[in-house]
């Protein structure tokens, strides 16, 4: 069984958190090595740049096959089949090729964050190939366990045999519609407890399907199946539990839940109503209205079907999609830089509608501007959630008449970081703290902040133990008592009484306040943050050269999620 399919004990991790925090304004000077050694000032020797991987040749195993196969039916192209009214291309093949989780095998940051951590604990490199191979090369992971060997890293950057490729095909087809409804929901299967059977059944939501042409071509039965739709499918990848090692590489048997995007939306509103698929696999076009299509062009004969999930998988990491564009030839893929900005700009319009952005009406208190801001989630889960690198900040103004800018919080730097009065704020080893009033010199920032054991910041996965900080903001209708609360219970907020189910305001305390007659606010969002991005930099393996070349020819600049504007 690999380490992670079994129910791991999860220990709550809450530490404290204002003895943990350095003081926002101290300046600067790095206290963390969390980074990946960033503190050292001995030059570091980088070896050179991880090579290309290689393509990924179509490929059937026992029990999976590539994407690829799939696309002879299930991709439009000229067809007529599966567009949208405007006449994209809507079909299974054409948007999953372009999405993150084809690609979570190429992501270049997965690579460099596992690479670093095998060589970080060589002891343990069996143990975390298996644990960081299991959820981003989900098929090929199980498919070497059946045959009693381990997936492992070298596979995926150089290996040429079947399964090599099916692991650099990412969260491919074949491993999502097989997934059993054995275990759904319960503990064991998640963090990549997911269980495929060996009867080669391709669940579907459709009733009756036409079964022969897939079972003539790629031996498979397409059936349909209830349990696909349900967020639990999501659930057995998007709850992360990364292990603990003691101190001779071995697992202790607990570990830092480092993402629980089903469990914050198990405690929400969105658990009775609204399965991830609904806004990751929306079911409607262009026009507003439920698709309906044919979902295989061959045979040319099929009835239309309905609901048809579009397979965008649009998140937030629309940088990512844009990184993979530049470097599209060095990951391998067929998918040309084209697609693949496509897809970033629906992941950026998609991130547009994860947010409402209020500003209240302004107050004098004295000579002081207090104004209050709101933020909405309208996403099913934690804003933002996932990997803790996301975080999400405000930028607000007050101007003058003639549109002197008299007051300015959490500007964006040009390179990825966040300032306030011409100052980075966002300084490496630094917990900026949540606040309900934000005044002269700081910021709001929402974030997940994982720390290690000194209670540091510490961007290493198998170091980290918990989060300093996390006041991503709540789906709306979590609650204490509701399931899981123990789990994704916010940190570090303090009293503050507005950060609320489904929002939170903010107060700006606006010096000079009676000379301001205008404020505007821009809610951002940032894959990685500046931090993330230099501890990269300097961190001695080859995927980590080449993810960090990537990123200085292109700086993380964040992405507008909602404005507003108040006369
Ligand atoms: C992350 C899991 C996941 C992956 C990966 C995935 N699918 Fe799906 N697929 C689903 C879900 C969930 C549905 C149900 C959508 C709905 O109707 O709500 C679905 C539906 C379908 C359908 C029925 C038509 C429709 O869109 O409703 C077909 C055909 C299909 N997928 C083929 C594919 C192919 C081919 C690939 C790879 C190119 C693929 N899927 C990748 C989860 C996945
Ligand atoms: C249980 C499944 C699972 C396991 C196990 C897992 N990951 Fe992930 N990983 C994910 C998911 C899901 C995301 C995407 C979350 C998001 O987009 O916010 C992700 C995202 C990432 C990212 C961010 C990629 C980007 O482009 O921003 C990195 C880096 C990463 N994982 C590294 C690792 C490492 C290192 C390990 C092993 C310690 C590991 N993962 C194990 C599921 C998993
Ligand atoms: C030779 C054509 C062909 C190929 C290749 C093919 N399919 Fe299909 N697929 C079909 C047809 C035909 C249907 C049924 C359409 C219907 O009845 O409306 C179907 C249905 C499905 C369904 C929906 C089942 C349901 O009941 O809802 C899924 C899921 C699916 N295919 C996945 C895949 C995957 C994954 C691959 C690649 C491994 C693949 N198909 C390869 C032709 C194909
Ligand atoms: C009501 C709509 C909605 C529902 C339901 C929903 N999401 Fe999301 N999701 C969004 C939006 C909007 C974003 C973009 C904002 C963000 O990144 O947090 C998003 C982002 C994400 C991301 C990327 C996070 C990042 O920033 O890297 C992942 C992963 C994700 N969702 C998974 C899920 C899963 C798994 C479920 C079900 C358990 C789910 N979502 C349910 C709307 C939704
Ligand atoms: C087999 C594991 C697995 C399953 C099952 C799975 N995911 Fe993912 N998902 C991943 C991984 C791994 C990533 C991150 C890839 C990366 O960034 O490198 C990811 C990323 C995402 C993202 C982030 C995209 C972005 O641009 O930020 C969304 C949204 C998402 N998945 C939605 C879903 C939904 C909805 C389902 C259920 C229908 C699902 N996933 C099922 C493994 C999985």
């Amino acid at each position: 069984m690999p380490i992670l399919a079994r129910p791991l004990r999860w220990i709550a991790v809450f530490l404290p958190i204002v003895a943990a925090l350095p003081i926002q304004g101290c300046d600067g000077e790095s206290t963390g090595v969390g980074g990946g050694g960033t503190t050292s000032s001995t030059p570091i020797e980088l070896p050179p740049p991880l090579d290309p991987l290689p393509a990924v040749e179509p490929t059937k195993t026992d029990q999976f096959a590539t994407g690829g196969t799939c696309a002879q039916c299930h991709f439009a192209g000229e067809s007529a089949t599966m567009h949208d009214p405007n006449g994209e291309d809507i079909s299974p093949v054409h948007l999953w090729r372009a999405s993150m989780m084809a690609f979570a095998t190429k992501d270049p940051y997965y690579l460099s964050v596992v690479q670093d951590a095998r060589t970080s604990r060589p002891e343990a490199e069996a143990l975390i190939d298996a644990a960081c191979l299991r959820c981003h090369a989900p098929a090929a992971s199980i498919e070497s366990m059946s045959n009693g060997a381990t997936l492992t890293f070298e596979s995926i950057t150089e290996g040429s045999d079947p399964v090599s490729h099916l692991a650099r095909d990412g969260v491919t087809c074949s491993l999502c519609h097989q997934i059993s409804p054995d275990n759904l929901g319960e503990s064991g299967s998640f963090s990549g407890g997911f269980e495929v059977g060996f009867d080669r059944e391709m669940f579907g939501p459709h009733k009756a399907p036409n079964t022969q042409p897939m079972e003539f071509f790629v031996e498979y039965t397409p059936v349909y199946a209830e349990h696909i739709t349900k967020s639990e499918v999501c659930a057995t990848c998007h709850t992360v539990v990364v292990p603990f090692l003691d101190a001779s590489g071995n697992p202790t048997g607990d570990g830092f839940l480092e993402q629980a995007t089903y469990l914050e939306w198990q405690n929400s509103t969105y658990a009775s109503n609204a399965p991830c698929g609904q806004c990751h696999l929306p079911t409607e076009g262009s026009d507003g209205l439920p698709i309906s299509s044919a979902i295989s062009k061959y045979p040319d004969n099929l009835s239309k079907r309905t609901p048809f999930g579009q397979h965008s998988f649009e998140g937030g990491n629309a940088y990512m999609l844009r990184i993979l564009a530049d470097n599209v030839a060095w990951t391998g893929s067929e998918v040309s830089s084209a697609e693949l900005l496509k897809a970033a700009e629906r992941g950026e319009a998609h991130l547009q509608t994860a947010a409402e952005l209020t500003i209240l009406e302004p107050t004098l208190s004295g000579s002081v501007l207090m104004v209050g801001i709101d933020i909405v989630n309208r996403t099913g889960h934690k804003l933002p959630t996932g990997y803790p690198s996301r975080r999400m900040w405000l930028h607000v103004v007050g101007e003058s008449q003639n549109g002197e800018i008299l007051f300015e919080s959490g500007k964006p730097g040009s390179d990825g970081s966040i300032e306030s009065n011409g100052k980075r704020v966002d300084l490496e080893g630094l917990i900026l703290p949540h606040r309900d009033e934000v005044g002269e010199g700081e910021v709001q920032v929402y974030e997940a902040i994982a720390v290690d054991s000194t209670g540091e910041p510490n961007h290493r996965p198998l170091q980290q133990i918990g989060f300093g900080k996390d006041n991503r903001i709540l789906p709306e209708g979590w609650s204490n008592s509701g399931p899981n609360a123990e789990w994704t219970a916010p940190q570090g907020i303090g009293s503050d009484a507005t950060f609320a189910p489904g929002k939170d305001r903010v107060t700006y305390r606006m010096p000079a306040g009676s000379s301001i007659t205008r404020v505007k606010a821009t809610l951002y969002y940032q894959t990685l943050p500046r931090t993330n991005a230099d501890a990269l930099a300097v961190t001695p393996v080859p995927a980590a050269v080449r993810f960090s070349d990537m990123v200085k020819a292109r700086p993380p600049a964040p992405v507008v999620m909602a404005t507003a504007v108040r006369e």
